[in-house]
């Protein structure tokens, strides 16, 4: 049973995750998320020299481990050498709240990629990258 989740919302940002996903036991989320942040770091730090079709395959590999990350971070998945705190699930509105930011930020770089326009590009990567230490600070275990 492999159903797409979208969700939409006002500002026209629709997440998709990849339904594979469900299947994964607690600790294959852990090393799936931890892979995920790994690589969305490697990409932000690129990005920022790229333009034309590189900048939007880019943005479209954002958007996707982002929204996947929406589905990575179940119930009772705070298992083995994760830095996920118990506060995830205390607050899941405002943690997920970030992970839409993240999206719509990422969404708004392949606008603007896609539109050539450097500056709304630069911009929005700055937007992205903003929303990594915003979540890290209140849902994050400090190393
Ligand atoms: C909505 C919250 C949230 C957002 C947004 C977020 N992170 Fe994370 N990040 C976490 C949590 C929670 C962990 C710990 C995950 C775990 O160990 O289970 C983590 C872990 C990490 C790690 C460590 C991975 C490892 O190998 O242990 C890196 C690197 C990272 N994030 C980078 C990023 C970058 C770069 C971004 C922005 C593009 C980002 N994160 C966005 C919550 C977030």
């Amino acid at each position: 049973m492999a159903a797409v989740t979208t969700l939409s919302f006002a500002q026209d940002i629709t997440i998709t995750t990849d339904p594979a996903l469900a299947a994964l036991s607690p600790e294959e989320m852990v090393a799936k998320r931890q892979a995920i942040m790994k690589e969305d770091g490697g990409i932000l730090k690129g990005a920022g020299a790229l333009s034309g079709a590189e900048a939007v395959t880019a943005a479209d590999h954002l958007i996707a481990n982002l929204s996947n990350l929406t589905v990575l971070f179940p119930e009772g998945s705070a298992v083995g050498d994760t830095g996920a705190l118990p506060v995830i699930w205390e607050k899941n509105a405002d943690f997920q709240a970030i992970l839409v930011t993240a999206v719509t930020a990422a969404t708004a770089m392949k606008t603007a990629a896609t539109a050539g326009d450097a500056t709304a590009y630069a911009d929005a990567i700055k937007a992205v990258g903003a929303t990594c230490g915003q979540c890290h600070q209140t849902f994050r275990q400090k190393s």
